[in-house]
């Protein structure tokens, strides 16, 4: 017995919505059917049948950049809580970073996510691991030991690698297993225990800055040793138009480069923070309205390839304890497709294949991963969509353990209504 998904919309590649049925069987997709056939309900007898009610079915979203606590922060999310949230908001499958402690260094580390994954996680987890070990930049780690162990790629996300000749090292060793080494770029001696970024908004609060230049740096620094040793590099959440430049010249010079950028950088600049509220506090910060601008663009023009949340849960505790003393993050999974399609597809910016796109089919294809697409024979994992759902973002609902966010309040349309991970439904309205 399969499922059909009966009364369903697809998106063609002309970005118009088709009336379509499709057919799971054994956690893959093994038929779709569209046009004027998809309405004929024949086929569907002595199988599951859900009514999709004229949803839009997409792929489901991949997110390649989140924060799942655990081990060691149980208190702020677990692997449990964060899938639920994140197959709340339409993900399928999500890339765990290594910042946990003990750090995802070594094999039992990584065997420890991937089974409490299997065992309490709903949703596709894959992981990081890091790539100096207890993320310290001081030694490397192993890294063919750690892709035996099931790692995909190594990153020290939360903090940039200080030295050059340690980042040098590590890509050279990743180029030789042919994996990818994704980089939180951030020169600490330009930071300094700043809250938020240079700008209007630390002048008015007498607070320190976050420089462009500490991600530049580190993002032009990595460009040319990545050109030295022939790794896939990839940026980790880009937000300042120093590093597009540096990106975009790096992209035409044919050198491997990938970047990302996360909703909230897409949408919100120092402007818009509302006073020392730390839900509005992360790493990078929002940036100035010029570099928000500049994101957007290199999202469209093809410089940044995907879309992540950056997904940081915090408890409430230690949000509390104000901008300068609270820890950098804001929860991600539950707002980022309603917010992209309220702010970029129903303003007219973009279509909805761009957006589904760059949150779907490009992650898989920069990755290599086989999910992110709609097909007949691909992994059964997508999301049915409710493009016509206004909704309030009302932290106290959210499935994630995080309230930490800057969209309290704010009114968004196209709401997730049902995710199917690997032919079954693990999250529905
Ligand atoms: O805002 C952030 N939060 N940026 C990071 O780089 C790390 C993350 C976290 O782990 O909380």
């Amino acid at each position: 017995m399969g499922i059909w998904i009966i009364n369903s919309k697809l998106l063609n590649e002309q970005n118009e919505q088709i009336a379509a049925k499709i057919y799971i069987e054994e956690g893959k997709i093994a038929r779709i059917i569209t046009g004027g056939s998809a309405e004929d309900g024949g086929q569907t007898e002595g199988h599951e049948v859900i009514d999709a009610q004229g949803k839009l079915a997409a792929p489901g979203l991949i997110d390649m950049h989140v924060h799942l606590r655990e081990p060691g922060f149980e208190y702020k999310e677990t692997i449990a809580t964060g899938t639920r949230s994140a197959a709340r908001g339409g993900f399928t499958t999500i890339a765990c970073m290594p910042n946990t402690r003990p750090v995802i260094d070594t094999p039992k580390t990584v065997h420890f996510v991937k089974e409490k994954a299997e065992q309490e996680g709903i949703v596709n987890v894959i992981t990081y691991a890091s790539i100096t070990k207890n993320e310290l930049g001081r030694e490397l780690t192993d890294f063919a030991a750690l892709r035996d162990a099931g790692a995909f790629a190594f990153t020290d996300d939360g903090v940039g690698v200080q030295s050059a000749q340690m980042m040098k090292d590590a890509m050279a060793k990743a180029a030789s297993l042919g994996m990818p080494i994704i980089a939180h770029c951030e020169d600490n001696t330009l930071v300094e225990g700043a809250p938020v970024t240079d700008g209007a908004f630390a002048r008015k609060h007498g607070l320190k800055g976050i420089p462009n230049e500490s991600e530049a740096i580190h993002v032009g620094r990595d460009i040319l040793l990545a050109e030295a040793t022939g790794v896939h590099y990839h940026v980790c959440h880009v937000s300042t138009e120093q590093s597009i430049r540096l990106i975009r010249q790096a992209k035409q010079l044919g050198i491997k480069v990938t970047a990302e950028v996360c909703p909230h950088h897409l949408v919100l600049s120092d402007e818009d923070i509302p006073g020392l509220d730390a839900n509005w506090k992360m790493n990078p910060p929002l940036r100035s309205p010029r570099d928000v601008q500049a994101c957007i663009e290199a999202l469209e023009d093809g410089t940044i390839d995907i879309i992540v949340t950056d997904h940081a849960p915090h408890s409430e505790e230690e949000k509390a304890k104000g901008m300068q003393a609270a820890p950098f993050g804001i929860v991600g999974f539950e707002t980022a497709f309603p917010l992209l399609y309220t702010k970029f597809v129903l303003t007219g910016r973009w279509t909805l294949s761009f957006l589904l796109d760059k949150m779907t089919r490009k992650p898989a294809e920069v990755f290599g991963l086989a999910q992110g697409t709609l097909a007949e024979g691909a992994p059964a994992d997508l999301v049915l969509i409710d493009l016509n759902k206004e909704q309030v973002v009302d932290p106290a609902q959210f499935l994630s353990k995080g309230r930490n966010t800057p969209f309290t309040g704010w009114s968004l349309q196209g709401w997730p209504a049902a995710t199917i991970v690997n032919g079954k439904v693990v999250w529905s309205e």
